[in-house]
């Protein structure tokens, strides 16, 4: 299995049918491709983690950073791992901004700036324990 955690800043504020047919599309392309995630949409800019198949994984992730919705992607962590974490969700979907970010990882400060250049096993951890306490908010379709 093959983990890419990525984040960007979308282009402009996304209205709420925009984000809704984001969605649409990628759940129903990941289902296909047997790849599950996590979108979070941090006022203004994305991070996301998508796991699946080394190659489909790639090939996902050149697609993503070739699309005009978003700029300036980072990617956070590129890895093998031994298996998936969101194996439920095609694509997890939640809304917040960083002082909710802040307050549910214990970070004590945390911008894009920082956000951006966290090291790898950090942007994993920190994403995991923001879903986490997140569950019952995540939509997933
Ligand atoms: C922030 C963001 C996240 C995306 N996530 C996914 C995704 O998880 N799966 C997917 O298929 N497309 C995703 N896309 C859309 C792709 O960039 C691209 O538009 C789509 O895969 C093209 O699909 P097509 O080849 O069927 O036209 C995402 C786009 C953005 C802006």
């Amino acid at each position: 299995m093959y983990r890419i955690i990525y984040m960007g800043s979308s282009v402009k504020l996304l209205e709420e049918n925009e984000i809704d047919s984001l969605l649409k599309h990628s759940r129903r392309s990941n289902i296909n491709n047997h790849i599950t995630g996590v979108l979070l949409y941090i006022v203004g800019d994305f991070l996301q983690v998508i796991e699946g198949e080394e190659d489909v994984i790639i090939s996902l992730f050149e697609k993503i950073k070739k699309d005009s919705r978003h700029k300036g992607i980072i990617c956070l962590f590129s890895e093998n791992v031994k298996e998936k974490q969101f194996s439920d969700w095609s694509m997890g979907f939640h809304m917040t901004n960083y002082e909710k970010l802040i307050k549910d990882t214990g970070y004590d400060t945390l911008s894009r700036i920082e956000l951006a250049n966290i090291e790898d096993k950090t942007a994993s951890i920190l994403l995991n324990t923001f879903i986490k306490s997140n569950k019952d908010s995540i939509t997933f379709w």
